[in-house]
């Protein structure tokens, strides 16, 4: 159906739109559905025949569903429908009834059960699209309330003429359409539908210039005409300002607070690590102590450089299959802070206060904390807390995280710390990559100073964002408006849920070997995790933790570490000849067969499920698995299995899959690399100078290129990330210690005897002739 662009809506740069010459049509691929239960008898459906042909004759598309079917598939398919309908129309058909009274033929009870547990599926999925019910007996005495309040009309066949019914379901569509977007894409789409010249960046105008050449046409092509017409820049006053918040931009931005909970939320569109960055500037400077998760992503390294503070580390526990464990309650303390402010040689000032404290909420793995308990133990020991929750905007949507989330304007309120959390809506939600938020929780006092966080923000905020990301955060928000969000995230863990209990079905029907799923036993019921099951606990022996406080933190169930043998969370490997599986190798085995995962440990990967996951992809990555086994226990060569591999890195050709692994597993257990990955990661590190003294020595020449062989004792000026999995080691400042180059030498080895399946670590430079490697080092 082609609708012209949001004629009923009011927003006054749309209003001009519809009027103006100019205008372009926009077409959406969204039908009317027809929703036939299975006991409406063919005769009676002559009239909701009738009224098909008007719909068709007003140009809506139609499409028919019966409602049938098992449980969960149903209810799969009543999310689609409850997702792609202009609107939905459900025969319900009643008894004929010569008189008002008497009591309801046990039919039509039947019906109207069915029709109304239908709608109310329906608008658990969507709480807005038009539902209608079709019928011939359809009136407010005989449908219940708990229907009707949820319905939006009830059509009557023969009292109007079905081309009237039909306008008036056109009109009911029309207005839904025209109510979909939020302020800024609705905005944007306006703006981009107009044929009006631009006149200002960015200089391929609204396309055109891609159109000269042919490379050009073609990229233009591939993106399409929306997209480029919808580049825009800031000079465009109707869609507002980014860097101000102000007009449709900061009507999206207000919409979204309300739907994530907030006092305050702030789009941002260089990811969360500008997030960060921007939080950070806002609040810290030089000398400020602050407090740091030591396994914190290196935005949050970068902006201790750039504030000039001065970091104390919470140390996170390791298990020995290289997850990261959560930190001990104990470490939030105010107590054991101020210990960690008196041991550091880089705090004179022992009596200032800390700054800011920043946790990881939702390590790599998927480890969250108890925010609300935090929250009231942190409320005046620091002067702001901040979640980084990258990967968690989807908690506030769902039971499962209660209290476990860093933002929640109806849960209580500090009273002189401001919280915040930096969420990456492209991780787990709808967003375009870079899309992020920054959401604030003010104190009960109102110490949140939003002109010192808006200088912030412009420091860090181009002149020049990206207006796609901008409208992708503004419907990703949307999107969880209401009950959809909970839905979506429900649907998510669901997937997961499944997902895991087939991984152990399989396991405990393959009599020899198969991959694992970490995590607590998952019961092989079906429907949704209780947080007791997920919350980890001292005595349980699957995390792998050797500390871990009770009631303390949880497994978020949609980050899936998928485990393969070799490797067990104690650190022992399994002897010569048992299965053994690298990470790595199945890692390049899935990205050749279409399967990239998130991030590969020793002996494991990482499966992100976000609500974009299907069934479909989950299940074709569990046949993936079974191909795998096959090849690996017949031993099938690497040529044939990956033969994209085997071109960039010939020296492989011939060998078979199990032989690899079984020798890369030797070289793994002959350096013991699981306690070796574990060491470098929770030995005490030696802080000699600031990270942002250390990176102005950098920056002045005053380093010297150590090679790693003799960096033992010297002072890094870099930051040193190993990757995978890309988890910062060492700050600028700190001492290299033995077993850190231990490592590296390690790994500068297995990249010469194994390249390919061998990872980098970032700080560390390839000279030139490629003889050696070297650190910058303090001089
Ligand atoms: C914990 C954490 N914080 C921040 C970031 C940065 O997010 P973005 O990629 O959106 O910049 C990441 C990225 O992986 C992360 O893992």
């Amino acid at each position: 159906m082609t609708f012209a662009l949001f004629p009923l809506r009011t927003v006054s740069a749309l209003a001009r739109v519809a009027e103006s010459p100019g205008e372009r049509t926009f077409t959406v691929s969204f039908p009317v559905t027809i929703v036939t239960p299975a006991e409406v008898p063919a005769a009676a459906q002559r009239p909701l025949r009738q009224l098909e042909d008007a719909l068709e004759r007003a140009g809506l598309e139609l499409r028919r569903f019966g409602d049938e079917g098992r449980d969960a598939e149903r209810v799969g398919m009543l999310a689609h429908v409850a997702r792609s309908s202009a609107a939905v129309l459900y025969a319900l058909r009643l008894t004929v009834r010569r008189t008002q009274e008497g009591p309801e033929e046990p039919a039509d009870v039947a019906a109207v059960r069915a029709a109304a547990e239908f709608v109310q599926t329906v608008r658990a999925h969507n709480d807005r699209v038009p539902i209608l019910l079709v019928g011939d007996q359809l009136t407010a005495r005989r449908v219940p309330q708990s229907v009707l309040s949820r319905i939006d009309g009830v059509v009557n066949a023969y009292e109007d003429t079905p081309d009237f019914v039909a306008r008036k379901i056109k009109r009911e569509v029309s207005h839904y359409i025209g109510q979909l977007a939020p302020p800024f894409f609705a905005a944007l789409m306006s703006y981009a539908g107009d044929a009006a010249y631009s006149w200002h960046c960015p200089g391929h105008s609204g396309g055109t210039a891609f159109l000269k050449s042919p490379v050009g046409t073609l990229f233009h092509d591939f993106f399409g005409e929306n997209l480029l017409r919808a580049d825009v820049c800031n000079a465009v006053e109707d869609l507002g300002q980014l860097l101000d918040h102000s007009g449709p931009i900061a009507d999206s931005e207000r919409l979204a607070a309300r739907t994530f909970r907030a006092d305050h939320l702030f789009f941002v569109t260089n990811g969360t690590s500008t997030s960060n960055k921007i939080v950070w500037n806002s609040l810290v400077g030089p000398g400020d102590i602050v407090a740091v998760d030591r396994n914190c992503h290196k935005s949050v390294l970068h902006a201790i450089i750039l504030t000039g503070a001065v970091p104390i580390y919470l140390m996170p526990t390791r298990n020995k299959a290289g997850v990261i464990g959560p930190i001990p309650r104990r470490e939030f303390t105010a107590a054991a802070l101020q210990e960690k402010i008196e041991a550091s040689p880089l705090i004179t000032d022992k009596s200032r206060p800390i700054r800011l404290l920043t946790l990881t909420q939702s390590t790599y793995d998927g480890i969250i904390y108890r925010a609300d308990e935090l929250k009231a133990s942190l409320d005046g020991v620091v002067d702001a807390l901040h979640f980084d929750e990258a990967w968690l905007p989807h908690a506030a949507f769902h039971p499962l995280y209660d209290g476990m989330h860093g933002v929640a304007k109806d849960r209580d309120r500090t009273n002189r710390t401001v919280v915040y959390a930096t969420q990456s809506t492209h991780k787990l939600l709808a967003g375009l990559s870079q899309a992020s938020q920054i959401l604030v929780q003010d104190t009960s006092a109102g110490h949140f100073d939003d002109r010192v966080f808006a200088q912030a923000y412009r420091m860090h905020t181009s002149t020049s964002p990206q207006y796609a990301i901008i409208a992708s955060c503004d419907v990703s928000a949307e999107m969880m408006a209401g009950k959809r969000g909970p839905a979506l995230v429900e649907e998510t863990i669901t997937e997961a849920m499944e997902f895991r209990r087939t991984i152990i079905r399989v396991g405990t029907e393959c009599d020899d070997w198969w991959f694992g799923v970490w995590g607590p036993d998952t019961p092989p019921r079906t429907g949704l995790p209780e947080r007791a099951e997920w919350e980890l606990t001292a005595g349980a022996g699957w995390h792998g933790f050797d500390q871990v406080d009770d009631g303390f933190t949880m497994l978020d169930p949609i980050k899936v570490t998928l485990t393969t043998p070799g490797l067990t969370v104690h650190g022992e490997f399994s002897a010569p000849g048992a299965p053994s599986i690298p990470g790595v190798v199945l890692a390049r085995y899935l990205a050749e067969h279409g399967v990239v995962v998130e991030k590969t440990g020793l002996y494991s990967l990482f499966v992100l499920f976000t609500i974009g996951i299907t069934k479909g992809r989950w299940s074709s990555l569990v046949a993936e698995l079974h191909r795998f086994k096959s090849a690996y226990d017949g031993n099938a060569t690497i040529e044939r299995l990956m033969p994209g591999f085997v071109t960039t890195f010939p020296g492989y050709a011939g060998r078979g899959l199990r032989d690899i692994c079984e020798d890369l597993h030797a070289t793994y257990r002959d350096a013991d690399l699981a306690e070796l990955t574990t060491a470098i990661y929770t030995e005490p590190v030696e802080q000699v100078v600031l990270p942002a003294d250390a990176w102005t020595a950098m920056a002045a020449g005053r380093v010297e290129h150590v090679p790693v062989e003799k960096a033992a004792g010297r002072v890094t000026a870099v930051l040193l990330t190993p990757y995978p999995p890309g988890i910062p080691l060492l700050v600028p400042g700190e001492r290299i210690s033995a077993s850190v180059v231990r490592f590296l030498r390690h790994e500068q080895i297995l990249a010469h005897r194994w390249p390919g399946f061998t990872g980098i670590t970032h700080g560390v430079v390839e000279e030139d002739d490629g003889s050696h490697r070297t650190i910058a080092c303090l001089v």
